[in-house]
C-alpha cells in the first residue's frame, strides 16, 4: 500500500512514522511536509487547499489511501475530491467536517443526540454582547468566561477567563473582523481528548490523552494550538472512557449518519470530566496534536491498515487495537514569541533522531534545519510508565537547541503526582 499524508505537522511526521511500521505499507509520501518528514517519507509541495491538487498529486504517485491531517482541507472538502477521482480517502466529508468546522452545527448536533456539552449563545451583533456576557460568565454564576471564534482558529480563537474586560475585548475583537462569537458556560473539570476512528455508526477509540492548551506551567498565559500530551490517563477509569464512548461518540456519530452526513474519519472528542459527569468542550474531524503524537507511539496495530479499512467500509471487521503498555509523553518546543507571531528562521541544533517530530521546521539551502513557525518540535518520550515517559521526554528536550525557544516543563506532572482525580 503507497500512503499518502498530507499536512505539514509533527502530527503528520507522526503518522508517517507509525504507517511505516505497518507491514502492509511499502511506501510513505507527505505533502507539503517538512524538513524532518522529509528524512521519512517521499516529499511534495502541495497546496492542501485544493482538493484538484491533493487528488491529482495523489493519482500521479500512484498512492492508494490519502490521509489528511489538518482541519482546514477537511471543512474545505478536499476529502470528496480525492474519493471523487476514485482514491480511497481517510477523512471526512466537507458535509460532516462540520462537526468542527461549525461551533453551532456541533451544537446542533449534540442536542439532537442527547449528549451533555456546555450551554452556549451565538452573538453576532455587538449590540447584544453585553447582555450575553453578563449571562455567561460569574454573573450568572459561572467560573469564567468562555468566549470561541465560530469558525476554525487552530486553538488560538478560544480565550477563557475570570477578567470580564478580556473576554469583552476578545468578542469585539472577533465582531469586528466580521466572526460570530460563541459564549459559552465554564465546564469545570480535568479535560479528556479521545480519537476514534469512525466510519459511520462504527466507533472505534484510541488510548484517551491529556492535552495541554495554555503556553506556561500551572495552566498559564494564552491558550495555544497545543504544548504538550500525555497517554494514557491513570486518573481516568476505564468505564468513564467506555461510556464516552457509548453515551457521547456513537449517538453524535448516529446523528450524523440520520442526518445524511456520516462521518468517516478521525473524530476528535474534546471533554472535560465534570462532578456530573463528562461533558463536550468541542468535536474536531482530524487526529489532534499534540495528542497524536503521544497516543501513536504506543500503537502496536497496523495503523495504515486501519486506516484503511475505516476509508473502504471495513472498519467493523479489524481486529482489537494493540497498545504497548506504558506510556508516552509529547512535549512541544515553540518558538520565541509563540502563540504571538513567532521568531523563525533560527538554526535548531540537536533536532535528528528518534523521539523527535518536526512541525515548524525547514532546510535552509546549506542543509541547516530551520524554524519556520511557531511550534517548532514535539519531543516524544516512551516509558513503563508516565514518571519514566515524563524523564525520557525531557532528557531528549533538554538536549535540543534553539535560541529563543520555549517549552512547559509540567507535562503530565499533574497525573504523575496522582493530582488528578474525577
Ligand atoms: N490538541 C488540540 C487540537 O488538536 O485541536
Amino acid at each position: 500500500m503507497h500512503v499518502l499524508v498530507v499536512g505539514s505537522g509533527a502530527r503528520e511526521h507522526a503518522l508517517l512514522l507509525a504507517l511505516r511500521r505497518d507491514p502492509e505499507v511499502d511506501t510513505v509520501s507527505v505533502a507539503p511536509g517538512n524538513a524532518g518528514t522529509a528524512a521519512v517519507a517521499d516529499q511534495y509541495e502541495v497546496d492542501v487547499t485544493s482538493g484538484e491538487d491533493v487528488a491529482a498529486l495523489a493519482t500521479r504517485i500512484g498512492a492508494d489511501l490519502v490521509v489528511v491531517g489538518p482541519e482546514v482541507p477537511l471543512v474545505l472538502g478536499v476529502a470528496d475530491t480525492v474519493r471523487a477521482a476514485g482514491i480511497a480517502c481517510f477523512g471526512p466529508t466537507k458535509e460532516a467536517a462540520r462537526i468542527e468546522g461549525s461551533k453551532a452545527f456541533a451544537k446542533d448536533v449534540m442536542a439532537a443526540a442527547g449528549v451533555r456539552t456546555a450551554t452556549s449563545e451565538i452573538v453576532d451583533n455587538p449590540a447584544h454582547l453585553d447582555a450575553a456576557l453578563d449571562r455567561f460568565g460569574p454573573p450568572g454564576g459561572f467560573a469564567a468566561w468562555v468566549v470561541k471564534d465560530d469558525g476554525l482558529a487552530a486553538g488560538k480563537g478560544v480565550v477563557v477567563t475570570a477578567d470580564r474586560d478580556a473576554a469583552r475585548a476578545h468578542a469585539a475583537s472577533l465582531l469586528e473582523a466580521g466572526h460570530p462569537v460563541l459564549l459559552e458556560s465554564f465546564l469545570d473539570g480535568p479535560e479528556v481528548s479521545l480519537f476514534c476512528v469512525v466510519d459511520g455508526d462504527v466507533v472505534v477509540p484510541l488510548l484517551p490523552a491529556q492535552d495541554f492548551k495554555r503556553v506556561g506551567d500551572g495552566d498559564s498565559g494564552p491558550n495555544t494550538g497545543g504544548m504538550g500530551a500525555y497517554t494514557p490517563l491513570p486518573w481516568l477509569p476505564a468505564e468513564v472512557t467506555a461510556g464516552i464512548v457509548d453515551e457521547i461518540v456513537k449517538p453524535v456519530a448516529a446523528e450524523l449518519v440520520s442526518r445524511g452526513c456520516p462521518f468517516s474519519g478521525l473524530l476528535y472528542a474534546g471533554l472535560a470530566v465534570t462532578s456530573q459527569g463528562p461533558a463536550v468542550v468541542e468535536f474536531n474531524c482530524r487526529f489532534g496534536d499534540p495528542e497524536t503524537q503521544a497516543v501513536l507511539a504506543l500503537l502496536e496495530s497496523p495503523l495504515g491498515q486501519l486506516l484503511r479499512a475505516a476509508a473502504t467500509g471495513e472498519l467493523s471487521g479489524q481486529p482489537p487495537l494493540q497498545w504497548r503498555d506504558g506510556a508516552a509523553v509529547a512535549v512541544v518546543l515553540a518558538a520565541e514569541n509563540y502563540p504571538g507571531r513567532p521568531r523563525v528562521g533560527d538554526v535548531i541544533q540537536g533536532a535528528d533522531g528518534d523521539g523527535v517530530l518536526h512541525a515548524g521546521t525547514a532546510r535552509r539551502d546549506d542543509g541547516a534545519v530551520v524554524s519556520s513557525g511557531g511550534r517548532v518540535l514535539s519531543v516524544v518520550g516512551v516509558g513503563d510508565d508516565l514518571a519514566a515517559a515524563r524523564d525520557a521526554a525531557y532528557a531528549r528536550i533538554g538536549s535540543i537547541r534553539l535560541p529563543g525557544s520555549h517549552f512547559r516543563s509540567d507535562i503530565g506532572l499533574a497525573a504523575q503526582e496522582g493530582r488528578i482525580s474525577v
